[in-house]
């Protein structure tokens, strides 16, 4: 089991999409760079602060495209003492947006554990961000038995019923933002999740209560931090922005508090709505200014739909209630203005105003709250817990500007009232939404998860996976090779244990999954790290036999179950086995040498068939049919990639025709004395060796003949000069 010692901690971040860098990352440059950016790149930060966290990787995709920085197509960024920025390869080097990044995560996860791997430690912890790390992070935290930890940061089932109501059709959607895809991600992700990190209650009752994995005892609400340091009232030594100039230069009266809108140019965040409260209310148009920062722009015409939408409406409000002189819309911003836009505006006594019509985080209005700056905000799930907790603020009903106008006004109006809102906003925050109260509450809730071990339904419940860290391997057939001689097998066993402590077990079997592991343990066998079942077409890990859909999404190539079974139903001689042994990727038969054509003759048939497969004899009496891409021995090739082990510490052994695969090639390969005869044809190869004793023995006997578990293995090539 895991422990967790102090200074021992080693936490695994993942949030795939966006622009994510360490130093002033590009917020609101896309629809794809915003708030979650910012929060996992700070997050990681302020974790590795903690005295309990060795290490922080914050995994993210590698982009290498002239359209964007150049720091994106770096392996590695260090953004703080113990933790990095780490890009890993997936799909198209170009940046993409993330709606069809789907295809390509299942390289990520690969592209991750090699990672892993090469850095020497599996996590404690792994964390996902957003859909898509939510699915890679579960999927391999699946995979090395450690908990898994998901934040939605928002989700596709809120999505698809905006859209919806938009009227919005389903196939649009599909074509646009792979919505099934996405909610299906999710799912998976709520299911292995060992708890679910959200920022607010509501979050958990409105949203994540429409997934089916939906079990709230595993979600905590852990509110994001505040830079106190960067958002306060007072600017350090250093500072210098020049968006104090910028903002006053629409402005005929500058002295005159300052109503503060800050988001995307975005629809829902409701801009136009607040123009139009300012410009009903007569005391606000006279005693007060109005600030919108919406993004940057050059052209708002090269603008991307919505946000060009929202930005020529501002405009044309504006113009229509004639508000030269009161209004300041500067066209750009750097993200270091961002805390002195705030302060600006809290020294000018004024107000910040989130409008939205959904906030379910309202990181603004926290922000405002550390720099002193009192609110009015949406009547939502984030802006209420911010409220509630902190009283720095008033709420109202972001359709209805009348009452937003009047609200802003009571605030700016009552000098006592401002004051208190600014001094309990400064307090609350430090409480509630600092960094360091984050990670303690984070903390807290993984050392939980640590100590305990023991998890609900579908989450980890063995310790890590041996395989990132096993430098060699086994894997074995079971019928006729590992099974067969009982003493010979608890010798197996029993030497396995003293001097195996470096090598991972795999077995590779014609089996289907269950009756492979029902069989083992018929005979007393541990579990091994990795089972190749149904003659190569299934990969599954472990206690928890977690599947590997890397290689199930692989094998779909070519494949086409219901064709091959018409054409071999015109062969003579072959009789479908049970259909429990019928599988996803295999088809197959019993084969009556007597009256079936040979495999050649079998090949070619399907050959004329235009159906590409893999025809597998054993024992000349079963016959599998598999893709092209499947087999045990491609199977174990892929598993030595995926892990990043070379050939030559991979021993593979076996009995019949199903493992001549894995037996060719550049691993070292052992044939048990009790062979089959289709294995023949292997006499004299490199790298095979024939063993005089029979089952588990034998499996021995090649395991000193290539000095296997000794520091220097014998590959056979040491004597050729
Ligand atoms: C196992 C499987 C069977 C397969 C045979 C040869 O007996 O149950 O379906 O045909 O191995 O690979
Ligand atoms: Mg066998």
């Amino acid at each position: 089991m895991t422990t967790n010692t102090a200074g021992d901690l080693y936490i695994l971040l993942i949030s795939i999409h966006g622009l994510v860098k360490g130093q002033s990352p590009e917020l609101g440059r896309d629809a794809d760079t915003g708030g979650q950016i910012k929060y996992v790149v700070e997050f990681a930060q302020a974790l590795s602060k903690d005295p309990r966290v060795r290490r922080v990787d914050l995994l993210t995709r590698q982009i290498t495209d002239s359209k964007v920085d150049e720091i994106y197509s770096r392996q590695m960024e260090k953004i703080s003492e113990k933790a990095n920025i780490v890009r890993i390869p997936c799909g198209p080097r170009r940046y993409l947006r993330k709606e069809v990044l789907w295809n390509y995560l299942d390289g990520f996860s690969d592209q991750a554990v090699q990672y892993i791997r090469r850095a020497g430690k599996v996590p404690d912890i792994i964390h996902g961000h957003y859909a898509d790390a939510g699915y890679v992070g579960a999927q391999i935290s699946r995979l090395l038995g450690v908990p898994f930890l998901f934040t939605g940061h928002s989700l596709g089932r809120i999505k698809k019923e905006h859209l919806v109501q938009k009227g919005m059709i389903m196939p649009k959607m599909e074509a646009r933002y792979n919505i099934s895809h996405r909610i299906d991600a999710e799912e998976f992700a709520l299911d292995t999740a060992a708890r679910v990190v959200t920022s607010t209650a509501q979050e958990v009752e409105e949203q994540y209560k429409k997934y089916e994995n939906y079990s709230p005892e595993r979600m905590v609400v852990i509110p994001p931090g505040v830079d106190l340091e960067k958002f306060s009232p007072f600017a350090h030594a250093g500072a210098v922005s020049t968006i104090r100039g910028e903002i006053n230069k629409f402005l005929s009266d500058s002295k005159k508090p300052l109503i503060l809108a800050m988001s995307r140019a975005d629809e829902r965040k409701n801009i136009e709505t607040l123009i139009h409260a300012y410009a009903g209310n007569e005391y606000l148009r006279n005693n007060a200014n109005l600030v919108i920062i919406a993004g940057n722009r050059n052209d708002i015409k090269s603008l991307e739909k919505g946000s060009r939408k929202v930005l020529t409406n501002i405009l044309l409000l504006i113009d229509k209630y004639n508000l030269y002189g009161k209004v300041a819309y500067p066209k750009n911003h750097a993200p270091e203005d961002v805390p002195e836009i705030y302060r600006m505006a809290a020294k000018s006594k004024g107000v910040f105003v989130n409008p939205a019509l959904t906030e379910p985080f309202g990181l603004t209005i926290i922000e405002a709250a550390a720099s002193g700056l009192p609110v009015v905000a949406t009547n939502d799930g984030g802006p209420n817990d911010i409220i509630r907790n902190c009283g720095n603020g008033l709420l109202v009903d972001p359709l209805d500007p009348e009452k937003i106008g009047k609200a802003i006004q009571s605030v700016i109006e009552d000098r006592h009232q401002w004051k208190i809102y600014s001094k309990n906003g400064l307090k609350g925050v430090k409480k509630h939404y600092s960094w360091s109260s984050h990670v303690k509450k984070y903390l807290m809730m993984t050392d939980k998860i640590l100590k305990k071990g023991a998890y609900k339904r579908n989450v980890m419940r063995l310790s890590k996976s041996r395989l990132p860290m096993v430098d060699r391997m086994i894997i074995t057939d079971i019928d006729n090779t590992l099974l067969g001689d009982a003493d010979a097998l608890k010798e197996f066993i029993e030497y396995l244990k003293i001097h195996g402590e470096h090598a991972g077990l795999g077995i590779a079997t014609g089996r289907r999954l269950e009756s492979a592991i029902e069989v083992l343990s018929e005979w007393g066998l541990p579990i091994p790290d990795v089972f190749i079942t149904s003659v190569g077409s299934e990969i599954n890990y472990g206690l928890e036999k977690v599947e590997d859909r890397t290689w199930s999404h692989h094998l779909k190539y070519y494949w086409k179950p219901e064709l091959i079974r018409e054409a071999l139903g015109e062969l003579a001689g072959l009789r479908l086995q049970p259909d429990i042994d019928q599988r996803k990727f295999k088809i197959s038969y019993y084969l009556d040498p007597e009256n079936a054509p040979g495999r050649n003759k079998i090949i070619s048939h399907l050959r004329k068939h235009k159906l590409r497969v893999k025809v597998i004899l054993s024992h000349n009496a079963y016959l599998d049919i598999l893709p092209i891409r499947a087999s045990k021995g491609l199977a174990v090739r892929y598993l030595a990639m995926k892990w990043g082990l070379p050939p030559e510490r991979i021993l593979v052994a076996g009995d019949s025709g199903n493992d001549e695969e894995m037996l060719r090639g550049n691993m070292l390969g052992v044939v048990v004395g009790n062979f089959s005869s289709e294995l023949k044809r292997l006499y004299g190869k490199p790298r095979i060796y024939f063993a005089e004793n029979t089952y588990a023995r034998g499996i021995l006997e090649g395991i000193k003949h290539y000095n296997f578990f000794g520091e220097q293995i014998k590959t056979g090539e040491e004597n050729v000069y």
